[in-house]
This record gives structure tokens, sequence and C-alpha cells, in this order.
């Protein structure tokens, strides 16, 4: 039993035999192999999108999440001494880039508290807003908190963030794939998100959604040779096209720097097919009626649930205190000897499914927890 995709999803067969048929291209026709690629790769960058609610000139692949979040956070032009909203509990990949565009540009981070988004929204936009109104360049935020599975109220914070002239950007890697995320709806201006969780892909190819007005805008300084113009020509048609003053591309690919991930994209566009096939909807009202079977067993034995009240501010994630004194890192030990596929990030209990799980799961969780938690002789 497998609930763990808020860390790695385990890859479905369409997606490894996409990643198969790549490698076997490459092992036999070596650069030939790199149009399909390419045309795969064009095809899951529409696929990609449309996921997210934007054009495909507004997707961007990169690696992983952090490469995506560093483009854009090095990207801003910035002003010396412009200040930037994070907030404490991120996940260190929407934390470490803006540490280093602050060193860099000489800006000011302002960690705001996560606590009251868990029960007081109203406090929690309040204390946005103080800050927004004394000059906010960008405000940097997860889509879903990675450890207690809080889905953020971005519609509410981008209307805070339009009111006082922020740019919205979100990591979005613990919600597309498996939570309803339309960016334009939701008023968000770029995201990053990695491929090898709920997306359903592998690690090496994720992407940046960038709106097309806020693209024009940035200044692309992780840009590479494949960010200008036309950059395979000098290598196919001939002398004269090899140039170094190609303008480079004012769109979210502009991220993409060099030879790319050719086997994870396949992989990616793959795993986008599915979840097309299945429906973000139907896939999250699925992973939410599995929640509810499981949370009662964990309350039951006295964990505390971390699930929001609020049904809007769920995810697919669903994680838990242990009772105070319970050793969580053996007790997750115990957990995976029984077949339990789990995670403890920063010491939660936490489970995420997908739409591969079965709601009878969590009879054998149960059965596996009674097991960990027997007093050891
Ligand atoms: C919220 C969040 N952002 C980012 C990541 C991963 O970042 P990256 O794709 O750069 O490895 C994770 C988990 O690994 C996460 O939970």
């Amino acid at each position: 039993m497998y609930a763990n995709y808020a860390g790695m999803t385990p890859i479905a067969a369409p997606v490894e035999e996409a990643m198969h048929a790549t490698v076997v291209e490459l092992a036999t026709r070596g650069v030939g192999a790199i149009g399909t690629a390419i045309a795969r790769r064009e095809a899951a960058r529409a696929k990609v999108a449309a996921l997210v609610g934007v054009t495909a000139e507004e997707i961007g692949f990169v690696t992983n999440t952090t490469s995506g979040i560093r483009a854009l956070a090095l990207g801003i032009p910035w002003r010396r001494g412009d200040r930037v909203v994070i907030f404490a509990r991120e996940f260190p990949a929407n934390v470490t880039p803006w540490q280093r565009a602050a060193d860099v540009f000489d800006l000011r981070l302002e960690r705001l508290p996560i606590a009251p988004w868990h029960d007081d929204v109203p406090r929690g936009l309040a204390e946005l807003e103080a800050v927004l109104r004394t000059g906010v360049r960008a405000v940097a935020v997860s889509a879903v908190q990675f450890q207690t599975g809080l889905r953020m109220p971005l519609a509410a914070i981008s209307q805070l963030c339009r009111r006082w002239g922020a740019l919205l950007v979100v990591d979005a890697i613990q919600a597309v794939g498996v939570v309803p995320l339309d960016m334009p709806a939701l008023g968000i201006d770029a995201l990053a998100c990695g491929g090898h969780k709920w997306l359903g892909g592998v690690t090496g190819c994720g992407f940046v959604a960038i709106r097309a007005d806020v693209a024009v805008r940035l200044r692309p300084l992780v840009a590479g040779w494949t960010s200008h113009g036309d950059p395979f020509g000098f290598l196919l048609r001939g002398p004269g096209l090899l140039r170094a003053d190609a303008p480079i591309r004012a769109r979210a690919d502009m991220v993409e720097d060099g030879a790319f991930a050719l086997a994870a994209s396949a992989a990616l566009d793959a795993a986008v097919d599915l979840l097309a096939q299945l429906g973000i909807p139907e896939i999250y009202g699925h992973v939410q009626r599995w929640h509810d079977l499981l949370e009662p067993v964990l309350v039951e034995l006295g964990f505390k649930s971390l699930r929001a009240a609020d049904p809007e501010a769920r995810s697919g994630i669903l994680s838990f205190r242990a009772p105070n004194g319970l050793n969580i890192v053996g007790l997750h030990e115990r957990l995976g000897a029984s077949g339990i596929g789990c995670a403890i990030p920063d010491g939660v209990l936490r489970f995420s499914p997908h739409w591969s799980n079965s709601p009878a799961e969590h009879a054998q969780i149960a059965d596996a927890l009674a097991l960990a938690l027997r007093p050891q002789s």
C-alpha cells in the first residue's frame, strides 16, 4: 500500500513505457532521437497548459520546482531594498531561491507565520495585507503546505496582491495533478511545479507557468543557449546562422536553457495523458473519500488530524500529529515493515494517496497501526 505521492510517485505502466521508448530510440539513433523527443515535449506543453488553465506559450520546462522558482526569483526586475513575503514552515524549495535573490539583489524577506491560515483565515489575510500596504514586490507561497496539507486561499491572497501591486508566485507541486488549480481564475502570476509527485512523471522534468504579460517583464537571468529565438538553426540549416545576438524569448520558455531530459519529458507527457483521462475533480473526490475513511481510524488511536475543517482548504495530503511520547521515526519504520508507504515530514505522519489507491486500504493501515503501536517486548 503506497500513499506517499506527496513524496514521489511510483510511475504508472504507460509512463514507464513512454520512457522506455525514448531510451530505446536514444540507444539506436543517438541525437536522431531528439526530433521525436521535441515533438513529445511540445505535446506535453499543451497538456500541462490545459491542466493549469493557461496557453502553451505560458509554459516553460524546468528540471524541478526549485529551478523554476529560482528562475522567477532571479528574473524579477528588482530594485535595491525591495521586499518579498514568504511564509514560515514552507518547504525549502520555496525559501532558498528567495534567500539567494535577497542576497544578490539586496532584498528584504518578510516571513509571515503560517498558523493563522489553519484556523483563522481572515487573520492571515489581515496580517498579509498589513505587510502589503507597506510596499511588497512579490509574495511567494505554496498552493498546498507540504507538511499539513493545508490548501492556501490563493484567490483571496491574489486579490490582496493585485490591490497592493505585488506579484504572486506559487510553488504548485503539492497541488497540480490532484487538486483542481486554474491559474487565471486564482489570479496567480507565475507558478513552478516539479513533475515527480502528483503529476505522475519522474524527476528531471517539471514546468513553470508564467502569465504572458508577466514574462515580458522578467529578466532572463538563468537563460542559456536554447533560450534564444531559433536556437537550433545553426546546427541544422547550414552556415551563417551561428550568432550570439538573437534575442532571448520574452516568454515562459526563456527558462529552457540547454539540452533537456528527453525521457523525463516523454514521461511527463504520458503522465498528464493519464490525469486528463481520469479528470482532476474525479481524482480529488476519490482521494477525499480515501481520507474520509482513514481519518477516524487514526483519531480513534489518539492521533490529532491536521485536516482542514473547510473542505476548500483540503488537498491530497492527510497528516496527523502523533500522541505525546510516541516515537514517530520508530512508528514509520514499523509501518514500512508492514508494507505501508507513508512519510514523516518534520515529525508529522503524512498519507498522500492518489487515483490508484483503493478506499479499502484503511483497513490494512488500521491493522498495521495496531501492530506497530503494540508495546515492544
Ligand atoms: C512544497 C514543495 N515544494 C517543492 C518540493 C520539491 O522541490 P523540487 O521539485 O525542487 O525537488 C517539495 C517536495 O519535495 C514540496 O513539498
